[in-house]
């Protein structure tokens, strides 16, 4: 597997040694490569920021200046935040049900996710919506389920029906999603495990086959009743073949600027690791261990070990599998912990990408061997959307 080398962390350690920790960390050098690379994946089809994957304002304000267009937000209250500090062109991911937000919503610029008609019935008239539409694979006559559990419209009449229910309301048909998050969200060379990225392989192969056709002709369908600014798909780990499908105006990404760890499991396209958090070494209980501050931050999904924080810095800790991350201490073991001493740092890098920012108020962010900037994350603005 081409995994990308980690950065020299003697660079990101100087730059940072006037802070404190806990603090999380962004290196501004491989945020900028992998935000270069998603655009020449991408091959000129525009990139939607997936807002959720970031969740700091200056930064996704930096992918936009790069090139990114547009927003992926996550929850209506986040789309009308970022709509009042100027952010143009916000779609909201995921259905709402919040009636505050959606009163808020009448007469904004922002596009709101529906798959349903109690989605619509709740849409502020002459709203703009996105229809969602499943995108996973369903082999076997539908004895089988794969992907992500998301919309109920599957088929090109059931989007050409929702399409005209919407337009029956007075709202305006802004756009289709169709998100193959088997595809772009699934690793497909899992390290240690190469019989089963074999299958994962296989898997994503035979759904982006049918994915093609049946993402076509739902299009298809649904411009038949109301003509489409957008239809996005993928994300992160599909951006080049995403792009390709001549069904899908714009890509969606967000995770691969931070490159969380279930990002080092892709074949296509390894991005740099750019996002860490460094906690302090607060007690030894033995020669052989060293224990760092916090640290439980273990990433959503499905439980397993490829869920929790994994130390990268310096090379040689691992954490003890009894007690994980812990949510106030984290004992960490391995050839590397018998040299550390009680006030040394430790980096880790989080398995998910934007959920790191929860846990921290700011990111200090690193150019080349100075801090140039310790900016605010969403939680920082006093923002916890989700
Ligand atoms: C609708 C949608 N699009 C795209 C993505 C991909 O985002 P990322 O590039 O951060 O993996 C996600 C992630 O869950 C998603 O829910």
């Amino acid at each position: 597997m081409n995994r990308r080398p980690l950065p020299d962390f003697l660079r990101l350690a100087r730059a940072t040694s006037s802070l404190e920790p806990p603090f999380a960390v962004v290196d501004l050098d491989a945020f900028d490569a992998n935000a270069a690379d998603l655009l020449r994946l991408a091959a000129g089809k525009p990139l939607r920021l997936a807002s959720k994957s970031v969740r700091c304002r200056v930064l996704a304000e930096r992918a936009l200046a790069a090139g990114f267009r547009g927003v992926l937000a996550f929850t209506l209250p986040e789309a009308l935040w970022l709509d009042d500090h100027g952010t143009e062109d916000v779609v909201v991911a995921y259905p709402s049900t919040d009636a505050t937000a959606l009163a808020a919503a009448a007469g904004r610029p922002v596009t709101l996710m529906v798959d349903c008609e109690a989605h619509l019935d709740a849409a502020p008239r002459g709203a703009r919506v996105c229809l969602d539409v499943d995108a996973g694979w369903w082999p076997l006559g539908g004895r089988i389920r794969i992907g992500a559990r998301r919309s109920p419209v599957r088929t090109p009449a059931a989007a050409a029906a929702l399409a005209r229910a919407a337009l029956a309301r007075g709202l305006l048909v802004d756009g289709v999603m169709a998100y193959e998050a088997q595809i772009a969200g699934v690793g497909d060379a899992p390290p240690g495990h190469p019989l089963y990225g074999a299958a994962v392989r296989a898997m994503q192969a035979a759904s982006a086959r049918e994915l093609a056709r049946r993402r076509g002709a739902v299009v298809a369908a649904v411009r038949a009743v109301a003509p489409l600014r957008f239809v996005n798909g993928g994300g992160t780990g599909s951006v080049a073949r995403t792009a390709a499908d001549p069904a899908v105006s714009e890509v969606a990404a967000g995770s691969g600027l931070f490159a969380p760890t279930l990002f080092d499991a892709y074949r296509a396209w390894p991005p740099r690791p750019a996002a860490f958090f460094v906690l302090p070494v607060v007690r030894k209980p033995s020669a052989g261990t060293a224990t760092v501050l916090g640290g439980g931050y273990v990433a959503s999904g499905a439980p397993g070990r490829d869920r929790l924080p994994r130390p990268v810095h310096p090379p040689g800790l691992r954490l003890d599998r009894t007690e994980g991350a812990g949510e106030v201490q984290t004992p960490l073991l391995g050839d590397g912990a018998a040299g550390l001493a009680v006030g040394d740092r430790v980096w880790f890098r989080h398995a998910k990408a934007g959920e790191l920012c929860e846990r921290f108020d700011s990111l200090a962010l690193v150019a080349r061997d100075a801090l140039v900037d310790v900016v605010p994350t969403y939680r920082g603005e006093g923002r916890a959307f989700l």
